[in-house]
């Protein structure tokens, strides 16, 4: 069976609740181009605005959280949980976004319990994962990788590994302009894949594995026609409806 092909915004801390509306808005006719060229597409934008986009949109277009807490409710101050996103129809999480990783403690270990939960509750986890700049020069991309998802991914069922998406984004490509070299991101993707294979056998020729990292319309063709990257999670492309656009019709070219 042919994997899906996704392309999923991650709108990181931008847009005020009226900007994510004209965005939404204006996003009806991509989504029907979408939807015609069996493509699913999607954005992540911040919490404040997940319900205005969600309200917005057209019904195929993906509504993400870009972060989850693991409990229900509770003393986390700051924190929103998986039944809060499910009310209000938002069943996409990205967890382990490196930004998070880096700024908010963001472990292996707690976005396996966030993994979990996510699964539990029938959502669709975006995991991110990918090395540093100082790994990547030391050669440890691979090492760093196989233990995010180990990790990750432990403790799961072979259906629910069917249902997850995993992100590869060296660290050094995420807004950086330096995109990862098509050959790089199809043999990281490619061994992200060997890994979940190791752990759940043929269950990870299910799994949509996305690069993200300084994706563009100008290269995004290059990175969806190699045979393990099922699609792309981008970050600055995906703020304007009309690079936005760009990106999903070079991506069904
Ligand atoms: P970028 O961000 O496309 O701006 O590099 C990607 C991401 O962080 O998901």
């Amino acid at each position: 069976m042919a994997r899906a092909k996704l392309l999923l915004g991650n709108w990181k801390m931008n847009k005020t609740v009226s900007e994510a509306k004209e965005f939404a808005l204006g996003s009806k006719e991509i989504a029907a181009f979408a939807k015609a060229n069996n493509v699913l597409v999607g954005v992540a934008p911040t919490f404040l605005c997940l319900q205005t986009v969600k309200e917005n949109v057209a019904d195929n277009m993906i509504v993400a959280a870009q972060n989850c807490h693991f409990e229900n409710s509770g003393a986390f101050t700051g924190e929103v949980s998986i039944p809060m996103l499910k009310e209000i129809g938002v069943n996409w999480v990205i967890i382990g976004h490196s930004e998070r990783r880096t700024y908010d403690n963001e472990t292996n270990e707690k976005c396996n319990k966030k993994m979990v939960k996510l699964i539990e509750n029938d959502m669709v986890p975006v995991y991110c994962v990918g090395e540093t700049l100082e790994e990547y020069v030391n050669g440890k991309t691979k090492d760093v990788v196989k233990q995010q998802v180990r990790i990750g991914l432990a403790g799961l069922s072979k259906e629910a590994v069917k249902k997850i998406v995993i992100a590869y984004e060296p660290v050094w490509a995420i807004g950086t302009g330096k995109s990862a070299t098509q050959e790089i991101a199809q043999d990281v993707c490619a061994y992200v894949r060997s890994v979940v294979r190791e752990m759940y056998g043929e269950a990870a020729e299910e799994t949509l594995v996305l690069y993200g990292g300084s994706v563009k319309p100008e290269n995004i063709k290059a990175y969806l026609s190699s045979p393990d990257i099922d699609g792309a999670l981008v970050g600055g492309a995906s703020l304007k409806l009309d690079s936005y656009q760009a990106m999903l019709e070079n991506l069904v070219k």
